[in-house]
């Protein structure tokens, strides 16, 4: 398993490996900030072997996300879990969430995206509390707001049930609403396996999870309804 993971991190590489890594820049270039994966140093992507590599949401996907939460946002905290440079941070940020937290493991991760969050300038953002805190995910306790957790592969199995146990928990101490995002859900079953939330929507690249629904129907990729089974 640590083969492959280091021949793939030597296969990254090389430059045309970067070369591709800097694909990502069109965000980076509108806004002026720095989030894309190419300026990653070979540390922080040796050391994303052993958590999980940086690579930042596409902008497009991301409104297509924050489109699919049926909540008023100034009710709710934006919580991305591994929050890596912080795009997500400063894409929230254009909707009106009552305040946004990033988590990221790697302090040198977590120091760009805090100077992302200094640089960033819109004429359209509607969310200025914003920060980033250099913590583990799954050692991290949640605000207890109503939230709207992000995740976008931050963790292995083990580690994102831990995540998960640690919603749950805190979600029976102080009941409140949380939607979970599941971006690229790889470790899909992990959620889905939890009965006290349900899946209100899934695509092929992400899945959204609520406690606030009961028997409502999911909305799948291809447009069609289907219905939610019985919990
Ligand atoms: C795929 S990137 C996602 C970055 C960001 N959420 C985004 O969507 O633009 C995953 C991030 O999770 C971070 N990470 C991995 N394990 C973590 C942990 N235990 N606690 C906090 N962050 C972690 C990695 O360093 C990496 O920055």
């Amino acid at each position: 398993m640590l083969v492959r993971e280091l021949w793939g991190f030597l296969r990254d590489s090389t430059p045309e490996r970067r070369r591709q890594r800097y694909g990502d820049m069109e965000y980076d270039w509108e806004h002026r900030v720095n989030t894309t994966s190419g300026t990653v140093g070979w540390r922080e992507r040796l050391l994303g072997i052993f958590h999980s590599p940086y690579q930042p949401t596409d902008a497009a996907l991301f409104q297509e996300m924050m489109a699919s939460l049926p909540i008023d946002f100034r009710e709710f905290t934006f919580v991305d879990l591994g929050s890596g440079k912080g795009r997500t941070l400063l894409m929230a940020s254009e909707y009106p969430f009552r305040r946004i937290v990033g988590v990221e493991i790697l302090p040198e991760l977590h120091r760009v995206a805090h100077q992302n969050i200094r640089d960033y300038r819109s004429p359209t953002q509607r969310c200025t509390r914003i920060e980033s805190i250099c913590a583990d995910a799954r050692e991290y306790t949640l605000p207890e707001e109503p939230l709207v957790l992000y995740l976008f592969n931050p963790l292995p199995t083990e580690g994102l049930g831990r995540v998960i146990e640690n919603l749950e928990r805190s979600v029976q101490q102080v009941p409140r609403v949380v939607y979970v995002i599941y971006h690229d859900p790889l470790l899909d079953e992990e959620l889905r396996s939890r009965r006290w939330m349900q899946a209100v929507q899934r695509t092929g690249q992400f899945a959204l999870y609520s406690n606030h629904i009961s028997q409502r129907p999911v909305k799948v990729a291809t447009g069609k309804a289907s219905k939610m089974e019985d919990s």
